[in-house]
């Protein structure tokens, strides 16, 4: 099932302290034997979480999540077990070598050949031939400070880094970095005479540049490194990994196109800000910046550009059910440049004032059209219903339709008749419904199987009386834990969890039964019981089955034969 044993998974999980992992994720506080905080995964404002040092997992008393820490940083973070299985490794300071990153082997030498240009190119910038590099960023404004914390570097002449790279790595892995090239003459820079940008991995690795022009005219103002095997550009964002801290704190993220002004802004101190680099959002950036936040704020270039690439973005966005608000800056002004023109404060109030991304789109719309002439007028309508019927937020719908009623001088119902009707959009976890009341049977089910996650005892019992569980979702959870103690020998909650991997379906069960149990202890009577009217549920299902199949018959020894099962079943049944 997974690619490292169930030991190493434990160990990996028994080096950190979920108490620790969670809080570096959001506040905690101690009350009792636990810790509490506000679930991040449903939304609420009381601290319904709480956390259990003592079983190393923890629960949601509202909508029923509950994991180890495998589970918590899965979800958060919106990866694999096995990827998050690798970040507590890091953590907890556990070698492992898992598929993925044995992968990445060659991942590891590209890495090397990155630490080591990055080395390279922020020392030319300090060097005598770095004097025009130097007095171009002054020239931008931006200081020492800020060229020490982009590690922002130069490259040269053609040569340069070419030469060392082939002396220290295997030219196929020097080639692979797409720092260098190669030809009838022999190996040469990509990247001369630019200031270098590092790009990193959602990690803060340095896995890619871009290359600016300071001191002669070229085609492309920047110039980026090709797609490797390590950097996919549609797959980060710049600036994430320093962003991500300060944007969950906030609960807010800025977005902007280019890193110059993500730059920019980190040096007025707005650091919750993220860059897509100029290019149009893919769906993985997307669900970057749904991970980060609730508040999204596109911030985009001034111009038609930047109107026309809040569109696309926010379409991006609204897909996955995020609706961002919309900051739009005058004079075509890019963030950068705004932010050098009006000063910080300025910049500052632009952030708190967003406009909502309907308020964005209607102005939009009405670019080039004349909305006193009735062929203008009626596209603008239609261009407008396309638009509400990509957004999730009801008020805002709302809100918008009665605006456009109004400017428009049209009827409501105008516009609400072409509004297509809102499928389900499925939350990040499922709330669970649990009835207000269970049957008899389910909650034997179900209690049944909650002491099983706790004691060996339980699954004895389950293993040498119950044939049969009814409900297929605790049927097939009830087997795992079998399976679990059968190879393992013991049972454990947190260890049962990471064994099916979070596996969706079992933890839905899982969740459910956690919500409708909650005593710690059991009698073996109480069991007893359980296993009883589970037992009587399958008898009856047998006699219904027999009666059906009677009816069905003609032969009477035939008839005879059944009725005397089920008069033998009957007496077997405890009611
Ligand atoms: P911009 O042209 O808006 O960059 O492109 P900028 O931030 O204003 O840069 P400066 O101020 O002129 O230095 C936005 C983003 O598009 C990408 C870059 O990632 C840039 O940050 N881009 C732009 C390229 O990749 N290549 C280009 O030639 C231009
Ligand atoms: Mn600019």
């Amino acid at each position: 099932m997974n690619v490292l044993s169930q030991e190493k998974i434990n160990e990996i999980r028994n080096s950190v302290n979920i108490v620790d992992v969670i809080s570096s994720y959001m506040p905690l506080t101690p009350k009792g034997k636990n810790y509490f905080g506000v679930c991040p995964f449903h939304d609420d404002t009381n601290p319904s979480m709480s956390v259990s040092p003592s079983r190393q997992i923890y629960k949601c008393f509202s909508c029923g999540a509950t994991g180890t820490v495998f589970k918590f940083i899965m979800d958060y973070e919106n990866i694999s077990f096995m990827e998050a299985v690798k970040k507590v490794a890091d953590m907890g300071g556990i070698p492992i070598n898992i598929g993925k990153v044995q992968k990445k082997q060659n991942h590891t030498e590209l890495h090397k050949i990155y630490d080591l240009s990055l080395k390279f190119y922020i020392n030319n910038l300090n060097t005598a031939q770095g004097k025009e590099a130097r007095e171009y960023l002054k020239k931008r404004n931006i200081n020492e400070e800020t060229i020490k914390e982009f590690q922002i570097g130069l490259a040269l002449k053609k040569d340069n880094l070419s030469k060392i790279l082939i002396q220290k790595f295997k030219p196929e892995d020097a080639l692979k970095s797409g720092l260098i090239g190669k030809n009838d003459y022999g190996y040469y820079d990509l990247f001369y005479e630019r200031i270098m940008f590092p790009l990193y991995d959602l990690d803060g690795n340095p896995v890619a540049y871009s290359g600016r022009i300071y001191n002669r005219e070229d085609n492309s103002k920047y110039f980026n490194t090709r797609e490797t095997e390590m950097f996919k550009k549609g797959e980060l964002l710049y600036n994430y990994h320093r962003a991500k801290n300060d944007a969950r704190k906030k609960n807010q993220i800025i977005i902007m196109e280019g890193f110059m002004d993500v730059i920019r802004a980190y040096t007025i101190g707005i650091k919750n800000v993220v860059a897509t680099m100029g290019t149009a959002v893919t769906d993985i950036q997307a669900h970057l910046i749904k991970r980060m936040a609730k508040e999204v704020i596109l911030c985009f270039d001034g111009d038609e550009a930047g109107a026309k690439a809040t569109m696309a973005c926010s379409n991006e966005l609204l897909k996955i059910g995020v609706t961002p608000k919309v900051i739009r800056l005058e004079d075509d002004l890019d963030p950068d440049e705004y932010i050098q023109k009006y000063g910080k404060d300025t910049f500052q109030r632009k952030i708190d004032n967003p406009i909502s991304i309907m308020d964005f789109k209607l102005s939009y719309l009405k670019v080039g059209k004349d909305l006193t002439n009735s062929a203008d007028g009626a596209k603008y309508i239609s261009e407008l219903i396309d638009e509400l019927n990509k957004i999730d937020d009801d008020i805002l719908k709302e809100l918008t339709i009665k605006k456009v009623a109004t400017e428009m001088n049209i009827d409501e119902s105008l516009i609400r008749n072409h509004l297509e009707t809102k499928e389900f959009k499925k939350p990040v976890l499922k709330k669970i419904e649990v009835p207000d009341s269970i049957s008899k049977y389910e909650k034997a089910e179900s209690s049944l199987i909650y002491y099983m996650l706790k004691s060996p005892e339980v699954i004895t019992m389950y293993n040498n009386k119950v044939t049969y569980i009814p409900n297929k979702e605790y049927r097939m959870l009830a087997r795992e834990i079998s399976a679990f103690y059968k190879n393992f020998g013991f049972i454990n909650e947190a260890d049962f969890i990471d064994y099916i991997e979070c596996d969706e379906d079992l933890m839905q069960t899982i969740n459910k039964i956690n919500k409708t149990n909650t005593k710690e202890t059991y009698t073996l009577e109480e069991i007893d019981d359980y296993i009883n009217v589970i037992r009587d549920y399958n008898i009856k299902e047998e006699i219904k089955r027999l009666t059906n199949k009677m009816k069905n018959l003609t032969d009477p020894l035939d008839k005879a034969k059944i009725a005397e099962e089920i008069v033998g079943l009957k007496k077997g049944s405890v009611n």
